[in-house]
């Protein structure tokens, strides 16, 4: 349609997160390896005459990110059509925003790269430099609070059936943030030994090589994170990690029917449960 865009936003997972100290500006020094999945938000733009969205909450974020590249006197109507959900550390809204930078970018042939991208996404939320750059480079590397962005360079070169689980709980990004103790020294071996996991492809290397610095705090102030991550790795017998600040963890499955069956049995729990993999084609 002319005037018009339909794309795709994709949830990411944190394979690692490291967390190297606390900064001046009271954010927390990261260190992580940002993967998409394939599961996503449909974002629907129309060029229009000043930046609205159809989206209550989240679309906020979306509609920062239009403000923040759009030239004056440009707008864009954006529609959010939502499977990811919020708050879970899969970064949904700042996916959605990082597809509203690259989106406009082409639909306003503004001509801006992708390092320039990062730099306006960075002014966005902390997630959304990363979720630019693996639009076009799959698996990234951020560092600093996340405006620091570069491609892993490697990809796991087959398939992953990952199992997402959500306890139905919102982890507040803030408060997990602000009982987790940092480790503070560099251990350059967690970035080293997921790159050489993703290299080998192995499923058991990769789910060994899984990190995330706030999974105690997280698991700290919601027990049922704890619990969601043992049921987890009971049914798909893997090891468990958490993404981001919470509340969703995830694990590795060894074949597609072992996923499937996992869903279905967290799901008559009364968990939120998906199988997802590493494949996030563009459309
Ligand atoms: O990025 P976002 O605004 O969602 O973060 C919410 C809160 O989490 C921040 O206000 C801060 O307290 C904490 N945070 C942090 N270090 C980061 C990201 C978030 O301390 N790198």
């Amino acid at each position: 349609m002319p005037g018009g865009t339909t794309i795709r936003a994709y949830a990411k997972i944190n394979l690692t997160l490291e967390v190297l100290g606390v900064r001046p500006d009271g954010y927390h020094a990261l260190r992580s390896v940002v993967m998409p999945v394939s599961l996503f938000d449909t974002v629907r733009l129309e060029k229009a005459s000043d930046v609205t969205s159809d989206y209550p909450g989240e679309g906020d974020i979306s509609v920062k990110a239009a403000r923040a590249i759009l030239p004056p006197g440009a707008g864009v109507r954006i529609s959010l059509d939502k499977a990811i959900p919020e708050g879970g550390g899969l970064g949904g809204g700042s996916a959605d925003a990082a597809a509203v930078l690259v989106a406009l970018n082409e639909m306003y042939s503004l001509g801006l790269g992708v390092d320039r991208l990062a730099q306006i996404a960075s002014s966005v939320g902390s997630d959304v430099p990363a979720l630019v750059l693996s639009r076009y480079a799959g698996a990234v590397v951020m560092e600093g609070r996340g405006e620091k962005v570069s491609p892993l360079g490697v990809s796991p070169g087959r398939l992953l059936h990952i199992v997402l689980a959500n306890p139905r709980v919102h982890a507040s990004t803030k408060e997990v943030f602000a009982r987790c103790s940092s480790h503070m020294a560099q251990n350059p071996e967690i970035l080293y030994n997921m790159r050489e996991a993703l290299a080998s492809s192995d499923r058991g290397k990769i789910s060994e090589a899984l990190a995330n610095d706030l999974s105690g705090a997280a698991a700290a102030l919601h027990p049922e994170i704890a619990s969601a991550a043992e049921r987890l790795g009971a049914v798909v017998n893997s090891r468990v990690s958490m993404t981001g600040s919470g509340a969703t963890v995830f694990a590795l499955a060894e074949s597609p029917e072992t996923a499937d069956a996992a869903v279905a049995a967290l799901e008559a729990e009364g968990f939120w449960a998906k199988h997802v993999t590493n494949e996030c084609p563009v459309v």
